[in-house]
């Protein structure tokens, strides 16, 4: 029991900014779901596949590249939406290239339909993968594809 405990595989999900708008914003493009909705979701995946799963969602930079380095130790992958910072932000990508921990990249939006300035992401090259396109299902496949590349 007291192995099991140690052992438990811990994610550590990061949503950019804005996404704390989820329901409100833009729904025609983001769906009609909820970060808290989200979140539920992820944490009832995560409970399927024996996994623990603790969220944070910041509209600030420096709190997303703190919690990257927070991780170390702690968690044993990264799942993140990093919102509008996937084609700015070389600081979470150099966090996330710091802390050498598995990434998964997901976006509810498919990317590559929408503007150019979306079409290019600085996480992406870092990250084990993307998923892109699938409104909240975007979240529970990509917490799989990560469980998945860290059990094999
Ligand atoms: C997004 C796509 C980004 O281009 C945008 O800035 C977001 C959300 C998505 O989940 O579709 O805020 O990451």
């Amino acid at each position: 029991m007291l192995n099991d405990t140690l052992t438990t595989v811990s994610i550590l999900v990061l949503h950019g900014p804005n996404l704390n708008l989820l329901g409100l914003r833009e729904p025609d493009i983001y769906g009609s779901v909820t970060l808290d909705k989200i979140n539920q979701l992820l944490e009832e995946e995560g409970k399927q596949l024996e996994v623990k799963v603790c969220a944070l969602q910041s509209n600030h930079e420096g709190v997303l590249v703190d919690a990257v380095h927070d991780a170390l130790g702690k968690h044993q992958g990264i799942l993140i939406n990093p919102a509008a910072y996937t084609h700015t932000s070389v600081a979470i990508r150099d966090a996330l290239a710091a802390v050498a921990l598995p990434v998964v990249e997901v976006h509810l939006s498919n990317v590559y339909q929408r503007e150019a300035f979306r079409h290019h992401s600085f996480i992406a090259p870092i990250a084990v993968g993307q998923i892109s396109g699938f409104g909240e299902e975007s979240y529970r496949l990509g917490l799989h594809a990560l469980v998945h590349h860290l059990r094999k």
